[in-house]
């Protein structure tokens, strides 16, 4: 199955996401695969098997969020310098979308941008990470501050690789499927609901499924002005909670869960969703093993750090709430008081 890209609207790059085993790729130039020694160990005999090039070699960098900083994309810039990698050389991105991100952002740098394409290993970044050239690292002052547009000339997603996943890493990415569920597409929500993700023919479908509406998002909006930001649905408050918690009690795709569960409350006290789809989303979370509860101690807390976030814009947050299922409704206006009413009853189990 291949699912065409094509950024017309702000520039004339098109590539094709195809969501199968992972085909035979033979390159005439110089290739380097970006890894770290997770997937390495797992699938990197795989992919070497499938691949030819004119000269290949493979970069092994840490795992691990905490690496993905710009440390660690100069030490690839000085791994493609060894191997004396020109401007038709090539960089695969082959793991998650840590790798994914600083791939892509090595790729944009390398003597003003050189082709990438990226290979997801994790569920999140084959339906999410991996379609759209968001690249980029973090440092200090936040996460993915630093970056780049900078779309890969093709994406291949093999479900194959999933089979070595952790299964609280695939249910992080099954919260970004949910996710693109509520805001966009209610039949699929529906399907969502029945889906035995571990079934082969299902997993590839519902892949399929969420990087055919990624690819309809970023289509529309490369550079997040306007629908893209849509795809931060349960973010606001996720990342609260990854930060009242220093990113370590919860994967980002479980804080998201928490947060759509919140955001969804907010909704509901709006009138834009009904208490009986927020019920229906926080079941389907569950059955994806996702939490759905947790304890704001401080409410005013809680609160202030929104405007940690840098999609605080102006000092007004900008909530993107669900408008009746498949349908989203972004607003920056809500009165503080009603927030901090709807956080309240957080206050312990949701
Ligand atoms: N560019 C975008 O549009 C975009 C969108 C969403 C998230 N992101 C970024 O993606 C990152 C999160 O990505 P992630 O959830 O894939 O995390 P990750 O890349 O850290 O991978 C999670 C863990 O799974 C391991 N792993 C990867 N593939 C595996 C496999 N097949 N079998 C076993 N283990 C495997 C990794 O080594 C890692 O330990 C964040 O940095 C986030 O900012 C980017």
């Amino acid at each position: 199955m291949v699912v065409p890209i094509a950024l017309a609207q702000t520039q004339n790059i098109t590539y094709n996401i195809t969501i199968d085993r992972l085909p035979p790729l033979a390159f005439d130039t110089k290739v380097v695969i970006v890894t770290n020694p997770t997937v390495a160990g797992f699938h990197l005999d795989t992919l070497l098997k499938q691949i030819t090039a004119k000269e290949l070699h493979v970069v092994t960098i840490p795992d691990g969020e905490g690496h993905k900083t710009l440390a660690t994309v100069e030490n690839i810039l000085n791994e493609c310098f060894e191997h004396k990698l020109d401007r038709k050389s090539l960089l695969i991105a082959f793991g998650g979308g840590v790798i994914g991100d600083m791939t892509g952002f090595t790729a944009s740098l390398y003597q003003r941008g050189i082709d990438f394409i990226q290979i997801p290993t994790t569920l999140l970044s084959q339906v999410d990470a991996s379609v759209g050239g968001k690249t980029g690292v973090n440092n200090q002052y936040g996460k993915n501050l630093i970056g780049a547009f900078y779309q890969p000339k093709a994406v291949y997603i093999d479900p194959e690789f999933l089979k070595t996943l952790p299964t609280r890493e695939f249910a992080a990415g099954v919260a970004e499927i949910i996710k693109m569920a509520v805001m966009f597409d209610k039949e699929y929500f529906e399907f969502l609901k029945n889906a035995d993700l571990s079934s082969e023919v299902v997993l590839k479908e519902t892949i399929a499924r969420s990087v055919k509406l990624k690819a309809w998002v970023v289509n529309q909006d490369e550079k997040e002005a306007g629908i893209r930001a849509v795809l931060n649905y349960g973010h606001t408050f996720g990342h609260v909670v990854e930060n009242e918690t220093n990113y370590t009690t919860y994967l980002h795709g479980e804080a998201v869960a928490i947060g759509m569960v919140m955001a969804n409350a907010l909704a509901v006290e709006l009138g834009t969703f009904s208490q009986e789809e927020a019920d229906e989303v926080k079941r389907l979370l569950e059955k994806a093993s996702l939490p759905t509860t947790y304890c704001i101690e401080n409410v005013d807390d809680f609160y202030a750090h929104f405007f940690l976030d840098k999609k605080s814009a102006n000092n007004r947050i900008k909530f993107i709430l669900p408008q009746g299922m498949g349908n989203y409704k972004m607003v920056s206006d809500i009165d503080e008081s009603l927030v901090k009413k709807v956080l309240s009853r957080f206050g312990g189990e949701i």
